[in-house]
């Protein structure tokens, strides 16, 4: 029984025209300096600029803080705003709860390994239930930006390289923060960040500038956010770089023309930390005054912490540059949530209830579904996996086998000290009678560190080992190993090797990792490879030469248990790749849905497109086995020629011809054969991830209408969708063979 849920207040929950109505008469006392404070968002934390958090609230010039997790705090600083500002409004109170706020799911690109939403919509539930009750009414999240280059270290923050997933996953993750009612008490305010083609940055650089065509933009980078807009998302967060030598901040195009004119989103629009500022650095604005302007004409609702709209917003009203009226369209939806929030009604949070949500057994069993469901088994010769519960002497090795922080992965919420079940924990548990040893082997460390790593707590980070010190470590691993009966190597990449600012030129495996792997595999013992990791990697060799991978990701705090259950058969893995594992990190962009070109792969023209190795990825997109095998038979099309504007619906049987109960994500891919711009040679229309009995078979059914048969076209300079003849595989991942074809005609 849990207590602890407050009283929804249903009768509170006001109509839209009583908001608008609330809005207007709030408008109507407060003064311009108060209207125009609530488009500024407080950094609270010390290495934020600007002022003291208080001072701003206390003259009313913050409507929102980020960059405190701190309950009581909170209620400090709200208690600032409601009695003590002019017109007593309260605050919104923001940070980044990207996967989980005390209890950590798998993070955002292993939920879309999931392929399925509830894992999304579920975890993100109990984020949003744990930091409500710590007193945050709005996260920073769903981070859903199109990431096509495995170099690119927020790609671990998105669900990877596909827009159609990537639309999926971005509604659920709304969903699950959000619920349906503003007003639960056990919701937050989502952000759907960051708008917009932040992934596609030069080269996988954080930060650098994109450049996309139209139809890039709204083909593959757009999807995610239109359906967060569709989604109810309440809130959008701008992106920091240049798009098409625009800062994204100041981005008309973005923010007024597609945003609020074409999507119709309500909402409000926050810059990302200092954009409205940075436009200035950027070579776009060309001081404070300027870059106010740019930010506020171009619908940017609130200045994350620049302060360049309190401090420049009231002079350009005086000068005729700005109306009080252009500014109260961008306060309305700011004041509007608040409202829809309850925040005036209930502007406190309870300081007890905190620790009651976190102890909640059920939000850990969440996370060690979601981690479950997430992992992807990449390779298994001769049925090594699932392992035996009887082993007698288990040997752990691997820089993050016991590491907690990269059991957690990347984006910490701020002031939270990772408690993970580490892999080596996972297997003690599972393996109680066992010898389990451990050995970490070399440690690995960012080349250039992290200047993340004095914000964040997590472990202690040491000072670097010495080479002596590492190859000490490196041969205690080797005779660690050789003491077993079956090993269990875990490698990766640590939490700040994927993220913000944690981009790589390569994707191997950093550090020593695979020299020890290939020492460890010589010892001819059974090894079993764990990856945990934020991004795809290059791990060829081990893809030749190790039995058995498992791609466990990042997976949270039960991600250890959540490991053993699959290396040891509790659980069948389902998983599928949310993006192509690249061979080099060279080879990145890389990604499944590319134009055809003149010279295919059979013809006589083929060219390998480099001439030192293959192109193509090491895993596809889509790519994930099972402990049981599956066939894709009787596929069948309710017609073989729609009209413009009809809908298709695609069958196919799906049947477990293994021995043992599995999932298969059963996805359908298209290809339109001509048209007024070329098309990729496959697109995911639809997918669903199905549990099978051993010689179960169930129907799977797919519906092909308009939307998913229409394109933005360069040519036609709009949507469209035309009359032409489309090719369909549907199979268990984008290489599927199972092939069908039908017409559509004018
Ligand atoms: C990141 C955002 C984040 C913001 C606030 C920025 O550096 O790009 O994703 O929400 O900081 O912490």
């Amino acid at each position: 029984m849990h207590k602890m849920k407050p009283a929804r207040t249903t009768a509170s929950v006001p109509t839209e025209s009583e908001v608008a109505a609330r809005v207007e008469a709030l408008l109507a006392r407060m003064s311009l300096a108060e209207k125009i404070g609530q488009l500024n968002q407080a950094g609270g934390a010390d290495f934020a600029p600007g002022p003291r958090a208080e001072d701003q609230i206390r003259t009313g010039g913050a409507g929102s803080v980020l960059w405190v997790n701190d309950t009581r705090r909170f209620n400090e600083l709200q208690k600032i705003a409601i009695a003590e500002s002019p017109s007593g409004i309260p605050l919104l109170f923001a940070l980044d709860v990207i996967h989980g706020y005390r209890t950590i799911f798998p993070v955002p690109l292993a939920m879309a390994a999931s392929w399925d939403p509830a894992v999304p919509e579920q975890s993100q539930a109990v984020a949003a239930r744990e930091s409500r009750a710590a007193g945050i009414h709005w996260t920073f999240a769903p981070m859903i930006d199109i990431a096509r280059d495995a170099r690119w270290g927020r790609i671990v923050e998105g669900a990877g390289e596909d827009p159609y997933l990537g639309a999926v996953m971005a509604a659920a993750q709304v969903r699950g923060f959000q619920g349906d009612d503003h007003a639960d008490p056990e919701r937050v305010l989502a952000c759907a960040k960051h708008f917009a083609g932040y992934g596609a940055s030069d080269g996988g650089r954080d930060y650098d500038p994109v450049y996309l065509s139209e139809s890039q933009l709204r083909n593959t980078y757009l999807p995610p956010f239109a359906a967060a807009v569709k989604a109810g998302a309440a809130t959008f967060m701008s992106a920091y770089m240049d798009l098409n030598d625009v800062p994204a901040s100041g981005n008309r195009f973005l923010l007024r023309q597609v945003l609020r004119e074409e999507w119709g989103f309500e909402g409000f629009v926050v810059s990302d930390a200092f954009a409205v500022g940075n436009m200035i650095i950027q070579g776009h604005a060309r001081d404070g005054r300027d870059a106010a302007l740019r930010g506020l004409k171009a619908g940017l609702n609130m200045d994350m912490s620049s302060y360049t709209y309190t401090n420049h917003a009231a002079e350009l009203v005086a000068e005729g540059a700005l109306t009080v009226a252009e500014i109260e369209e961008l306060v309305r939806p700011v004041l509007a949530l608040k409202v829809k929030m309850g925040l005036f009604e209930r502007p406190y949070v309870d300081e007890a209830l905190l620790t009651e949500v976190v102890a909640r057994p059920d939000h850990r069993a969440t996370a060690r579904w979601a981690a479950q469901r997430s992992m992807v088994l990449l390779k298994n010769e001769g049925g090594l996996l699932p392992l035996s519960q009887e082993l007698k002497k288990v040997a752990v090795i691997g820089p993050v086998a016991d590491s907690m922080s990269a059991t957690e992965g990347s984006w910490m919420v701020f002031g939270h000290q990772p408690a993970a079940v580490t892999v080596l924990a996972g297997i003690r548990a599972r393996l109680p009678h066992a010898t389990v040893t451990y050995a970490p082997g070399p440690e690995i460390r960012r080349d250039i560190p992290s200047w993340f790593e004095s914000m964040m707590a997590g472990e202690t980070r040491k000072a670097a080992q010495t080479p002596e010190e590492a190859e000490a470590a490196f041969q205690l691993a080797v005779e660690t190993a050789r003491a077993a009966d079956q090993i269990v190597m875990v490698l990766g990449e640590t939490d700040l090797m994927a993220g913000e600012a944690a981009s790589r030129a390569s994707l191997d495996l950093p550090g020593r990792q695979e020299e020890l792997l290939k020492a460890v595999a010589a010892l001819g013992k059974p090894v079993v490879l764990v990856l945990l990791n934020g991004r795809p990697l290059s791990i060829n060799w081990a893809a030749e030469h190790i039995p058995a991978i498992l791609e466990a990701w990042e997976p949270g705090t039960e991600g250890g248990h959540a490991v053993a259950d699959i290396l040891f058969g509790d659980v069948n893995p389902g998983g599928k790749l949310p993006v192509s594992f690249p061979r080099k990190g060279s080879h990145a962009p890389l990604y499944y849905a590319r134009n055809l070109t003149h010279s295919p792969e059979g013809s006589r023209m083929y060219n390998p497109r480099y001439w030192d190795g293959l192109p193509t990825p090491l895993y596809p997109f889509g790519y994930g086995l099972s402990y049981t095998t599956f066939a894709f038979t009787n596929l069948r099309l309710s017609a073989a020629q729609v009209k413009v504007g009809d809908t298709l619906n695609v069958s196919v049987d799906v049947t477990n011809t293994g021995a043992v109960a599995g999932d298969e994500v059963a996805q359908l891919y298209i290809h339109q054969r001509w048209g007024s711009d070329s098309r990729p040679m496959r697109e995911l229309k639809g997918f669903a991830r199905v549990t099978l009995q051993p010689g179960e078979t169930k129907p799977v059914t797919f519906t092909l209408g308009p939307d998913e048969l229409r394109y933005w076209s360069t040519n036609a300079g709009g949507w469209l969708q035309e009359a032409a003849v489309f090719d369909l595989w549907v199979g268990s991942d984008s290489l599927a063979t199972l092939h069908g074809e039908f017409e559509v005609v004018a």
